[in-house]
Formats: structure tokens, sequence, C-alpha cells
């Protein structure tokens, strides 16, 4: 038998007319597939450069400090107590807290969609109250400008990023007039991981930003790295809460090489850790992540990290708690060093 060809009339054309009609639909079905069916809940990824995120992260915590002093100058704090924290103390919570929070959120809601975990929710203030706490925007953005324009472009996607916020760490100490302890901070966490950290001390007009891959920086543009181990200050800072026993901890592990120092606010803490004014970081009851995640970070960016006192790196995905009940043990270098030297002691 002949080979027959086929009815030439049933044969599909490759015309080029043809071809473009045929990429054209493909391709439009492939991006409908993309948008529709690749994020998880239906709606279209948004991607963001993560530099303009910190660009916001920044200028929302500084306009939440200067909120901060400004409550403080009024000499009105209205300190009311919120409930019994996890160690079962009067948790306090001020003005101060409230009016810093609504303005951070007011800053990071420019994302929209951006995910935010805050210490507190957001407030009924109204504008007209809010009004005399907020300042100049373009000011802080241009005190802080020349920092952020030095950071890398990163471009991520929206739906992987969540921003943990603190108002006002240190409110107890706050409301006793302990200003050196207060902080405000936010931390953005891609995944489970938290990867750029901001810590300011409105009191000090001092800002602190660590960026994974990039470094830790300061507001006036100095360049942290960690001091030397030899030169670091031989103290463990421990919350003004339970300094007591982990007192004891400290005395069995480095007898007498090692002091303590009771101080207020997780912030704070790790910014000793940071200048080398202090070599550890332990709490031994619960935390909040957002008491840790913008810490966290900058000690990450250092070396080194916060660790539960089981060990593991502290996570912040949407999957884990916000409460840390493992307690935390910091440091700017090997924290699995400093771990195996309380291993076989009881310190939760
Ligand atoms: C706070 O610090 C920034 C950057 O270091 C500086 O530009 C600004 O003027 C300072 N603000 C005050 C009120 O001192
Ligand atoms: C180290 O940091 C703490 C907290 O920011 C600050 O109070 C202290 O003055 C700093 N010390 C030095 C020597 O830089």
């Amino acid at each position: 038998m002949e080979y027959q060809p086929l009815n030439p009339r049933m044969q599909v054309k490759i015309h080029p007319k043809n071809t473009f009609t045929i990429i054209m639909v493909v391709g439009f079905v492939y991006l409908a597939y993309l948008i529709f069916f690749e994020s998880g809940d239906g709606m279209p990824e948004i991607d963001v450069n993560l530099k303009d995120v910190i660009s916001y992260a920044v200028l929302a915590v500084e306009m939440g400090g200067h909120a901060v002093m400004k409550v403080d100058e009024e000499k009105n704090l209205n300190a009311a107590a919120k409930g019994l924290t996890d160690e079962g103390k009067e948790e306090l919570l001020t003005r101060a807290d409230l009016i810093s929070n609504h303005l951070i959120l007011d800053i990071l809601q420019r994302f929209p969609q951006l995910k935010i975990v805050s210490e507190e929710k957001s407030s009924e203030f109204s504008d007209r109250e809010i009004e005399p706490y907020r300042s100049d925007n373009y000011a802080v953005w241009q005190s802080v400008k020349e920092i952020l324009d030095q950071i890398p472009n990163r471009r991520l996607q929206l739906s992987d990023v969540r921003v943990f916020v603190d108002p006002l760490d240190a409110t107890q100490e706050f409301t006793e007039g302990l200003t050196e302890y207060v902080t405000v901070m936010a931390c953005i966490v891609v995944d489970a991981e938290p990867i750029f950290g901001a810590i300011y001390r409105p009191f000090f007009n001092e800002t602190v930003f660590g960026l994974q891959g990039f470094g830790v920086i300061t507001s006036d543009g100095k360049k942290i790295t960690p001091m030397d181990e030899s030169k670091t200050a031989k103290k463990v800072v421990v919350s003004r809460s339970h300094a007591g026993k982990v007192k004891e901890v400290i005395e069995k592990v480095y007898g007498d090489k090692m002091t303590i120092e009771p101080a207020g606010g997780s912030g704070y803490k790790t910014l000793r850790l940071v200048n080398g004014t202090a070599e550890l970081y332990l709490h031994t009851t619960a935390i909040k992540k957002w008491d840790t995640c913008a810490g966290d970070a900058i000690l990450r960016t250092m070396g080194g990290a916060m660790l539960d006192l089981e060990g593991e790196p502290l996570r912040y995905s949407s999957a884990d708690p916000i409460l840390n009940k493992k307690g935390l043990l910091g440091t700017v270098r090997n924290p699995y060093t400093y771990f195996r030297k309380f291993q076989g002691i009881k310190l939760l």
C-alpha cells in the first residue's frame, strides 16, 4: 500500500497569524492560572520591594516613638491594667501604647494587604485626637533617608511578609519613669525568619537597624559589628521580674565570672548585647514574639540569634504561636555554644 498523506485541509496550518493567536491564548490562560490558582487565597500575588517595607517600618517606629515622648511630656499616662501577664503580674497599658500603635498602623497600612502583628489592637482614637502626636513625616523621613538609600533592592511576595510591631516595649518601666528602657520596635518576617529589625529609643533618639545580609547600622550612619569577645562586658541581662532565679543559675555555670544586671524591656536588653555592654540575654519565663522579633533579627544579622531554652531558634511564621513559653537565650555570637553551657540545668 502506498503511503497516503493526510488530507491537506485537515492539517492545522502553522501560519504566522495563527501562531500569534495560540501564543496569546496560552499566555493568557497561564496568567489566569498564576493569578487565581497559585496563591492560596485566590488573591493575585503582589510583589513589593523589601526596601520600601523597611522604609515604612523605620518611619513608623520613629513616629510612634515621638508620640510616646509627647505623651510622657503631658504627664498624663492614664495607665490602666490590661490584664494579667503570663507571669501573673498586672500588665499595664498607657495612652502612649495606644497612640504609638495607632500612628504605626496608620503608616504600615499604606501597604494594603500587608500582614501586621501588633501588641495592641487598632484604637478608637479619632484623627483629631491623634493629630497633636503626629510629627512631621517629612522631617523624620529626611533624617533616615541616607541610611535607607544604602539598602539594596530586593523583590518579595507581599503574602510571604509579616511585620511585627511593639509600639512601646517596657511599659512597666515607662510608668515608673525609667525611660532609658523604653523602645519602639518593628520587625519584618519572611516565612518563619526575622530578616529585618528596627529598635528605636525615643528618649535617646537612637535607632538601630539590622538587615540580614546587609548589616547593623545606627540612625546616624554608624555600622555596628560585634565587639571583640574579650572586650565584651561579662554581664547577663535579665528581666527585672525574675533576676533572682537566673542569678543562681549563672553562679552555677560561670561562678563569679559573670554578673547579672536586671533591666527592663527586651529591646533594651538586645541593644546591650549589640554594643557589647552585655554578653548574654536570658529570659526564663514566657515572652511574646513582638517583644523579641526585632532584636532577634538584629542578633541574627550580627551572627548570633535568640534560641529558646530547648535550643531552638525562635520561629515567627503564622503557624507558630505568638507566645513563646520556652524562654530565651540571646547573644551576638555562637548561641549554641552558650546554650550548651546550660544543658542539664533547669532554666524554665
Ligand atoms: C534624631 O537623630 C536623627 C538622626 O541621627 C537626627 O537627624 C535628628 O535631628 C535627631 N532629632 C532630634 C530631635 O534630636
Ligand atoms: C549601650 O547601649 C545601651 C542601650 O542602647 C546604652 O544605654 C548604653 O549607653 C550603650 N553603651 C555604650 C558604651 O555604648
